[in-house]
């Protein structure tokens, strides 16, 4: 297992702050490979089966990693969330 990824089919409240649609993460040993950006590109047609036209996605400040991936998959800020930083990416 190099890393798992979750797409969340519905927003809740806490889940619009911070979680957003997708999770993502991938084992120590297994980073900086590329695969949680490989891991998002595969993710996003299938929130778009979902129905999910724009994925919110959301990360640390200070996550810079999390924020290439999502940048490299088209992510857009959109705004700050306390100390989370939401993006809208679209899914198609
Ligand atoms: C965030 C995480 C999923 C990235 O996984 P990864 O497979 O290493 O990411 P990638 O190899 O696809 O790297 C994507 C970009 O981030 C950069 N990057 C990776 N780790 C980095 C680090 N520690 N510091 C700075 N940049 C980093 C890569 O160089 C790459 O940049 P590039 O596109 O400009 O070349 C992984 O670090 C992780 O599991 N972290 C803990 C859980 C987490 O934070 N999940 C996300 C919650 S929002």
């Amino acid at each position: 297992m190099l890393g798992r990824l979750a797409i969340r089919h519905r927003l809740t409240p806490a889940l619009e702050k911070a979680g957003g649609h997708i999770g993502y993460d991938v084992r120590p040993s297994a980073r900086r490979q590329r695969h949680a950006t490989a891991m998002l590109a595969a993710a996003l047609p299938l929130a778009c089966s979902l129905g999910i036209t724009h994925a919110l996605l959301t990360c640390d400040e200070t996550n810079t990693a999390s924020q290439r991936v999502i940048e490299a998959n088209g992510g857009r800020s959109i705004d700050m969330a306390g100390h989370k930083r939401r993006y809208q990416v679209p899914t198609s």
